[in-house]
């Protein structure tokens, strides 16, 4: 049994969730707590290698869903699970969660054969599934978001899809969250940026004295 904490952020890109990270993981070093911040896909070197390939390559859909769910095993098995074993606090920016909302979501690509992935990849020995404790869901209009992606770094193969693409991704948060509310907080990241961090920090707070309660 672990018993660290894990935390993903979730949001479409342009909806401003990698600025907060930091935040939170100061809140927890100031709690004593040692963090572990990771990314997916990444976290290793080979799920970084798996990233370049998937964020850069055009591919099928099936094997876009493939390369991010063996990236995700590699990551937990390599750091993840390690860090809830020595009861860090692991903050990661996207989990699976990214992976039915673009995949499934975005591409269209079959929600059930994604659950099927995912119990093969995140099962743990008890039968129980890897998930995160908590999901930070960064919920933006895709219109806002195309605009703060306009002026930005050179697009990847996600960020140079269109409007429609994010709403469909977005949707596939809304579907995520309907499934799983118990472990989604959704952040209105329409809001300036010191509101989206109060109500983020709020919210792990909150979070936080639940669990201890
Ligand atoms: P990032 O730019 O927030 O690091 O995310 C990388 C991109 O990869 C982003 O456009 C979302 C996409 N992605 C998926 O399509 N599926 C996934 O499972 C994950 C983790 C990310």
């Amino acid at each position: 049994m672990s018993s660290g904490t894990f935390i993903s952020f979730e949001g479409i890109d342009g909806a401003g969730k990698s600025t907060h990270i930091a935040r939170v993981a100061e809140l927890f070093r100031q709690a004593g707590r040692a963090v572990v911040l990771t990314r997916e896909p990444g976290g290793t070197s080979l799920s970084e290698k798996l990233r370049e390939l998937v964020l850069h390559e055009p591919m099928d859909a099936l094997t876009e869903a493939l390369v991010m769910f063996a990236a995700r095993r590699e990551h937990l098995v390599q750091i993840i699970e390690p860090a809830l074993a020595r009861s860090d606090v692991v903050l990661c920016d996207r989990f699976t969660d990214a992976t039915f909302a673009y995949q499934g979501g975005g591409r269209g690509f079959n929600w059930q054969v994604l659950g099927q992935l995912e119990r093969m990849v995140q099962g743990l020995p008890d039968g129980s599934l890897r998930q995160p404790d908590l999901t930070v869901w960064f919920d933006l209009d895709p219109l806002i978001a195309a605009e703060r992606l306009a002026s930005a770094r050179v697009p990847d193969k996600f960020e140079s899809q269109p409007a429609d693409f994010f709403a469909a991704v977005r949707a596939g948060y809304a579907r995520r969250q309907a499934e799983m509310p118990s472990r989604f907080a959704r952040i209105d990241a329409a809001q300036s940026i010191d509101a989206v961090s109060a109500e983020v920090s709020r919210v792990v707070s909150d979070w936080l004295q639940g669990v201890a309660a």
